[in-house]
């Protein structure tokens, strides 16, 4: 059976981009794979976080993984502090990649760029490494993410193959598997930006994002300069982002929309994509609303979870440690 494995880190709301590209695909593979999901707060502290907050945002994101249907008797959930074999084995794959590899992420360099020097944390820089031994502790075949995380699924293989070469087969070599529609969900005041949780509030649109407000971002988002419902990512951008986004919440194809919408304006559906998403937001939220209630349930999901994947943790942590010659 093969293993699935992913997560969603804590430092911020989440945002339909996190569900359209991610999340939505989780509960399927249950019953099918070994299915393992986590919260990756340790990644989360690469920036400054309030200590509060994060506590509050990690209950928050079991809770919305809950809600959209992962099942604590089918998946294995856990909060990546609790098991603490993915730091140790993270500070043994530091040895397995170099400066030059992790310099070259992406995201770490968007961000350094971002932050400034004193926000250049070595945590920050050192990232990608933890991601990757959260990935190969489970020995995860796939790992379901949006189109951002596929450079950093790529270092996880990359450090796995040249560990296995050295020492000979121990990790699992993990694959992204990113969804055809919706794994770059865009933000909606700029559609050559990604939807991201740490930009301006008008650009993004949160899972528990209010009614009156979804309406009033959609209302607000950028369109492109003609006024036909058409895709195409290259020559318009931003109505290919918005007819991502009602694809992934109204299950339709994509072509299915153009058809309804032909010889219709922005105007009719922009106002029919925001009663879409309220009505499946409203719904989701209020969902999490009730789950989210009840946190001494989620403190026995989260440390029934975290105890099942220590287990598995500390087995594959052990079996690397040994082949290397660490007691
Ligand atoms: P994070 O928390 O930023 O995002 C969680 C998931 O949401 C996807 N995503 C998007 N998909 C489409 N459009 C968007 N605008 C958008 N924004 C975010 C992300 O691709 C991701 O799948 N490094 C990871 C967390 C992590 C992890 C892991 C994931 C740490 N260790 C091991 C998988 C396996 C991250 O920052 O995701």
């Amino acid at each position: 059976m093969k293993t699935v494995f992913s997560g969603l880190k804590p430092s911020g709301d989440m945002t339909i981009g996190n569900y359209l590209g991610a999340m939505k695909y989780w509960p399927a593979h249950q019953g099918i794979a070994r299915t393992i999901f986590f919260v990756p707060n340790a990644h989360a502290i690469t920036v400054r976080q309030d200590p509060a907050e994060l506590r509050k945002r990690t209950y928050d994101l079991i809770a919305w993984l809950l809600t959209v249907g992962l099942d604590p008797k089918q998946s294995i959930i856990l909060v990546q502090s609790k098991v603490s074999a993915h730091a140790e084995l993270c500070w043994i794959l530091d040895n397995y990649v170099t400066m030059g590899e992790l310099g070259r992420m992406t995201e770490y360099k968007d961000k350094s760029q971002k932050l400034g020097p004193t926000g250049q944390l070595v945590g920050l820089f050192n990232y990608p490494v933890l991601m990757a031994a959260d990935i190969l502790l489970y020995s995860a075949d796939e790992v379901p993410v949006g189109e951002d995380q596929r450079q950093h699924l790529e270092l996880a293989r990359t450090i796995a193959e040249r560990f296995n070469r050295l020492y000979g087969e121990t990790f699992t070599l993990p694959k992204a598997t990113v969804p055809k529609f919706g794994a770059r969900i865009m933000s909606l005041d700029n559609p050559s930006k990604k939807m991201s949780k740490s930009d301006h509030p008008d650009s993004f649109i949160m899972l528990a994002e209010t009614a009156d407000s979804i309406r009033k971002k959609f209302k607000r988002a950028v369109t492109d300069s003609d006024n036909t419902i058409v895709y195409d990512k290259t020559a318009k951008p931003a109505v290919s982002n918005l007819l991502d986004i009602y694809a992934g919440f109204s299950e339709e194809e994509i072509s299915d929309i153009e058809k309804r919408y032909k010889g219709k304006g922005y105007g009719d559906f922009k106002s029919e994509l925001a009663e879409l998403v309220v009505e499946k937001l409203t719904s989701l939220q209020s969902e999490f609303n009730t789950i989210r209630a009840d946190e001494a349930k989620l403190d026995a999901v989260i440390n029934d979870g975290s105890a099942k994947a220590a287990k598995i943790a500390n087995e594959k942590l052990d079996e690397a440690k040994d082949k290397i010659g660490l007691l």
